[in-house]
């Protein structure tokens, strides 16, 4: 890494002898070329589907399809190169959907290599056999001078040599490319914890940890259902120090607590990186929501439920935001929780299910007031001001500390104010999308067992609070920071315990 302080220092060398002059020359030219920002783009694509199939069709119609959808994302890498965009991702099955079986997906599927190759599919297309796919994206990022990032289908022969080899010979993996600004292959990430409907492929026996250098900082790759383990995400941020991960999605957005725009930038918040996040756009699959997001702040997002179209977004990053010097200082999530003296009331708990997990929640009963609600381990803390109590809405607070187990397990410890769908109690925690109670002023704290902590507040509408109106304190409190009303439709600290999930949870026995 080339810092501006370091040029000063290399080019004083440049007396004292001609071969370090030159090596002192090359360090001068990487750190101006060394960039402290840069414009990311993301997007959000409709993607084309093919014609539900159980033969598979030819090769040549695959090409057609994905062709079709090729075209579209051709458009929006040209135009994101247009206004200065350095990087552009594409979402998860952006290129055919995610409606296939094993067999039927295979035409769709291409043989890609280990980038150590060194390949720039434009220039030598055939250096690997067929690649049309690999091709036209590596010449959409030569010609366009951008990084494309996009995901696409892997295929592996393997034979009896090889005891896990699928009766079919082959292994098959959804997969993550990057091509360079050149064309160059640079990235290739095969998706570790598939989501559960995903038969059409298979998992890598380990957690691959891919990461890329650029003047615009360090960047490590994932995809979708990986954002909720440990492996490979959370080690790419806490090993592998990267700084932006690219994230291509396809993700069902799952009110309360489980919406791709809430839920992705509090990963990012939480892990200290920013995340570039491109979901497909399908809103009878309730796929919608990508977007940029910095740890500080989430600098553009879409969600849009009305229509059918896809959507570019930009913004400017930092490229290395662990040195900014307002970079969030570690957060001790239970801290202020631990302290404080639980508030008692005479309101009583309830059971009540949210995503097929049993909460523990207490109604909130006047317009201002504090509450504490316990699950095992977890005491959620929550003093609050309403500008009205209205009698048409219900809210609570919960509490949560379990394993989830519908489609993939994993350990969660949960605190959350939510609204109710009716004003029927057995209502709370099912999904609902409009809120007219506004809140003036909130503190939310839980006793936290892990360090990893993601923190949200969603409005009416799905749309999502701006920094200027809440932050969270070193101490583990989010709290309101204005007296601006906000129509609160949920909130929530999500603390993901890792090591109490089941081992290879998020994969194994799925595929
Ligand atoms: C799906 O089938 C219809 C009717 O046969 C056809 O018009 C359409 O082009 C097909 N779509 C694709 C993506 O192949
Ligand atoms: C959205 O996905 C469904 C399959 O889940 C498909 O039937 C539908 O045609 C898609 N909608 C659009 C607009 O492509
Ligand atoms: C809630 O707790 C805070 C902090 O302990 C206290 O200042 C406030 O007066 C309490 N409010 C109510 C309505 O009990």
């Amino acid at each position: 890494m080339c810092r501006t302080s370091q040029r000063h220092s290399t080019s004083a060398m440049v007396t004292s002898c001609f071969p370090i002059c030159v090596i002192a020359l090359a360090v001068c030219v990487l750190s101006v070329g060394a960039l402290d920002t840069f414009i990311a783009a993301v997007y959000e694509h409709n993607v084309i589907l093919p014609n539900r199939t159980e033969t598979p069709v030819s090769q040549e119609d695959a090409l057609l399809l994905m062709n079709k959808n090729l075209d579209v994302l051709e458009k929006a890498i040209k135009l994101a190169a247009e206004k200065g965009a350095q990087i552009i991702v594409t979402p998860e099955d952006g290129i055919y959907g995610w409606v296939f079986s094993r067999e039927t997906i295979y035409p769709y599927l291409e043989d890609i290599p280990d980038p150590q190759v060194n390949w720039i599919p434009c220039t030598e297309p055939n250096r690997f056999g067929r690649a049309p796919v690999q091709k036209r994206l590596s010449c959409l990022a030569r010609e366009n001078s951008i990084f494309v990032v996009a995901n696409m289908g892997d295929k592996k022969e393997c034979d009896s040599s090889d005891s896990n080899c699928p009766p079919d010979g082959r292994y098959q993996y959804n997969t993550d490319v990057v091509f360079d600004s050149e064309g160059k292959l640079v990235a290739r990430y095969h998706k570790y914890n598939l989501f559960k409907p995903e038969v059409q492929y298979n998992f890598p026996k380990v957690p691959p940890h891919v990461t890329f250098d650029t003047p615009f900082g360090k960047f490590g790759i994932f995809t979708c259902f990986d954002i909720l383990f440990y492996d490979p995400a959370v080690v790419l941020v806490d090993k592998f120090q990267v700084d932006s991960i690219l994230f291509p999605t396809a993700w069902m957005n799952t009110l309360p607590l489980l919406s791709a725009v809430p839920f992705h930038s509090s990963w990012a918040r939480g892990m200290g990186v920013n995340v570039l996040a491109a979901n497909l756009h399908n809103t009878s699959s309730h796929m919608t929501g990508s977007g940029i997001y910095a740890p500080e702040a989430v600098k553009v997002y879409y969600y849009d439920m009305e229509t059918e179209s896809g959507q570019l977004l930009l913004a400017k990053l930092k490229s290395r935001p662990r040195i900014s010097p307002n970079y969030a200082a570690v957060i001790d999530w239970s801290a202020y929780a631990k302290s404080a003296k639980p508030f008692t009331s005479d309101q009583p708990n309830f059971p009540g299910i949210v995503f097929f997990d049993e909460f523990t929640f207490t109604e909130l009963t006047k317009d201002v007031g504090n509450y504490t609600v316990c699950q095992k381990d977890l005491c959620c803390h929550l003093g609050y001001k309403m500008s009205e109590k209205r009698t048409d809405e219900v809210y609570v607070l919960g509490a949560f500390d379990g394993l989830h187990t519908f489609d993939g397990e994993y350990y969660f410890q949960i605190c959350t104010l939510l609204k109710c769908q009716t004003t029927d109690l057995k209502t709370c925690g099912t999904p609902i999308a409009s809120a007219f109670t506004k809140f003036q002023a909130f503190s939310l704290s839980g006793t936290f067992t892990t360090r990893y902590v993601f923190p949200q507040v969603v409005l009416s509408g799905t749309q999502l609070a701006s920094e200027q109106h809440y932050e969270v304190l070193s101490d583990g409190r989010l709290e309101s920071r204005s007296d601006v009303p906000l129509p609160i439709l949920v909130m929530a600290l999500c603390g993901r315990v890792y090591d109490k999930d089941p081992p290879l949870s998020g994969q194994g026995g799925y595929s």
